[in-house]
C-alpha cells in the first residue's frame, strides 16, 4: 500500500506497553502539551496541564460512560460503579463518597489505621523477616474494615487483603495478573453482597451500627430513588476499601525514599505536620500510580487547534503533569521541601484527578490518602529496621509500578527498643 493511503497507525499498545513514559514522552516534544492519537482504532487526543485538567473536568466536553474498557471495571472498579456516570447519576451517587471529604472522617479512618499498625509492629518485631507492602495492606485492611463497620475475622484479613491488592494490581494487563484480579473480585464482591443483603434483612454482626459506611451503601437511594440493587452497593463498599488498602503502594514507596534520602527519617521523626503532609504530597508527586484518566468527547471538541469528534478519547497525562518541568522544579528530584514553598495547587498535583471532588470525579480519597500516609510515614521513619539485599527496583514498564521486593526488613524493634549498640539501622542496610 502506498504511504499516503496506510490508516494512521493505532497507539492503543504502545500506550499500555510502553509504561509510564510513553506518554510524557510525547507531550513534552509538543509545544502545546497535547498529542493527537489513535486508539482502539478511533481518533483521540492526550492533554497536559492546569488547564487542560479544567477543559478535562468540564461535563460539557468529556463524559465517562463508556470511557472505562471492560477490563479495567471488571477488576479495579467493578461494573456499575461511580467512576462511570455522568451528571445526575453521577451527583447522586457521589453523595455516598463526599463525606470522606470531612476531616472527621478522615480521622476516623486514620486513627483505626494507625491503632492496627500499632497493633502490628510488635508481631513484625517477632518476625526474622516482614515484607511492608504487605503487612501495609493488611494493617489497612484490618483498619478500614473496623472503620466502616465491614465484619472482618482477624484470620481474614490477610487473604481479603491479597484479593484487594491483587484487584489494584492487574487491571492494566491482560496476562495472568489480570485473571488473578478477577477472581479475586468476584470473590470480594460476593463476599461484600452477603454483609449487606445480611444488613437489609437485619441479620448479621453489622446490623448494630447504623452511622457505618456500610449502613449508608445499604441505604443509598440512587437518582431514580431506589436502593442500590445488591450487587451495585457491593461494587461502592469495595470503592473505599480497596482503594484504602491501595495506600500500601505508597507505604512502600514512603519506605524507599526513606532508604534512599535518609535525611527526610530524621525531619519525620520530629513529627512536624507540615513536613509529614509535605511528605505524603511528594510521595504522591513522584512515585508513579494513576499513569492517565481516560473520558469521551461528549461533543465536537477543539483544544488549542486540535480537533476530537464526539465519542473519540481524550486522555489526560496524569503521571507527565506531575514531572512537567514547567510546574514543578527538578521534577525528577524527590524534594517534600518544594510543598513547604508553595502549597499544592488544585489543578497542579494530580495523581488523584483533578478539580473539584464535590462536583467532578476526583477521588473523594484524597484527604484520606494524605492522613493514611502522614501519620504512617512518621511511623515508618520512627521504627528501627535493617533493609536486607533485595531487589528495590521500581519498573516504569510495569502499571501499576511497585517496588519489587515489596521492601522487606529484618530485625524491627519499636521505637526505644533498639539496643543502643546494634549494627545497620535503616537505610544503612544493602540493596538498593
Ligand atoms: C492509593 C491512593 C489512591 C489513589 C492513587 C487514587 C486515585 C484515584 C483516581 C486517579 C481517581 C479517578 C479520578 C477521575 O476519574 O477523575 C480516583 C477516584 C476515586 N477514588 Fe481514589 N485514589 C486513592 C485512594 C482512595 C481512597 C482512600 C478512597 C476512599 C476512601 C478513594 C475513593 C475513590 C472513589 C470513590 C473514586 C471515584 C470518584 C468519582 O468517580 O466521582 N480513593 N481515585
Amino acid at each position: 500500500m502506498d504511504a499516503h493511503r496506510r490508516p494512521p497507525a493505532d497507539h492503543t499498545l504502545s500506550l499500555i506497553a510502553g509504561g509510564y513514559a510513553w506518554l510524557p514522552q510525547r507531550i513534552r516534544q509538543s509545544p502545546d502539551r497535547a498529542v493527537p492519537l489513535r486508539i482502539m482504532g478511533r481518533p483521540a487526543l492526550a492533554l497536559s496541564g492546569p488547564e487542560a485538567v479544567r477543559f478535562f473536568y468540564d461535563e460539557h466536553n468529556i463524559r465517562r460512560h463508556g470511557a472505562i474498557p471492560e477490563p479495567v471495571s471488571g477488576t479495579l472498579f467493578g461494573h456499575g460503579a461511580v467512576h462511570t456516570l455522568d451528571g445526575q447519576a453521577h451527583r447522586q451517587r457521589k453523595e455516598l463518597f463526599l463525606p470522606l471529604l470531612e476531616p472527621d472522617r478522615i480521622a476516623g479512618v486514620v486513627g483505626h489505621v494507625t491503632a492496627a499498625w500499632d497493633e502490628a509492629v510488635p508481631e513484625w518485631a517477632a518476625r526474622p523477616q516482614v515484607v511492608l507492602f504487605d503487612e501495609a495492606a493488611a494493617v489497612l485492611t484490618r483498619g478500614v474494615c473496623r472503620w466502616a463497620g465491614v465484619p472482618l475475622q482477624d484470620a481474614e484479613a490477610r487473604s481479603v487483603a491479597a484479593d484487594l491488592v491483587a484487584m489494584v494490581d492487574g487491571f492494566a494487563t491482560l496476562g495472568p495478573r489480570h485473571w488473578r484480579a478477577r477472581r479475586a473480585r468476584a470473590r470480594q464482591e460476593a463476599r461484600t453482597a452477603r454483609v449487606i443483603e445480611d444488613l437489609r434483612s437485619g441479620r448479621g454482626p453489622a446490623a448494630g451500627r447504623p452511622d457505618s459506611l456500610l449502613a449508608r451503601v445499604a441505604a443509598h437511594r440512587d437518582a431514580d430513588g431506589g436502593r442500590l440493587p445488591v450487587r451495585t452497593a457491593a461494587v461502592e463498599l469495595l470503592n473505599v476499601v480497596r482503594p484504602t488498602v491501595a495506600v500500601s503502594w505508597f507505604v512502600a514507596f514512603a519506605a524507599h525514599a526513606l532508604h534512599r534520602w535518609p535525611a527526610h527519617r530524621e525531619r519525620l521523626r520530629d513529627g512536624d505536620p507540615a513536613y509529614a503532609a509535605a511528605f505524603a504530597h511528594e510521595v504522591r508527586r513522584f512515585y508513579p500510580f494513576a499513569p492517565f484518566l481516560g473520558g469521551r468527547a461528549a461533543r465536537d471538541l477543539t483544544w488549542r487547534g486540535h480537533q476530537v469528534p464526539a465519542g473519540g478519547t481524550v486522555l489526560l497525562d496524569v503521571f507527565g503533569q506531575n514531572h512537567d518541568e514547567e510546574l514543578w522544579a527538578d521534577p525528577y528530584t524527590f524534594r517534600p521541601r518544594r510543598f513547604l514553598e508553595r502549597p499544592p495547587q488544585r489543578d497542579e498535583l494530580i495523581p488523584q484527578g483533578g478539580c473539584d471532588p464535590r462536583t467532578g470525579h476526583r477521588c473523594p480519597g484524597e484527604g484520606v490518602t494524605v492522613g493514611l500516609l502522614e501519620s504512617l510515614a512518621v511511623r515508618l521513619a520512627r521504627l528501627e529496621y535493617e533493609v536486607p539485599a533485595q531487589d528495590l527496583r521500581i519498573s516504569l514498564r510495569r502499571i501499576p509500578a511497585r517496588v519489587r521486593s515489596g521492601f522487606a526488613v529484618t530485625a524491627v524493634h519499636e521505637p526505644g527498643q533498639w539496643p543502643a549498640a546494634a549494627g545497620a539501622r535503616a537505610g544503612a542496610g544493602a540493596g538498593s
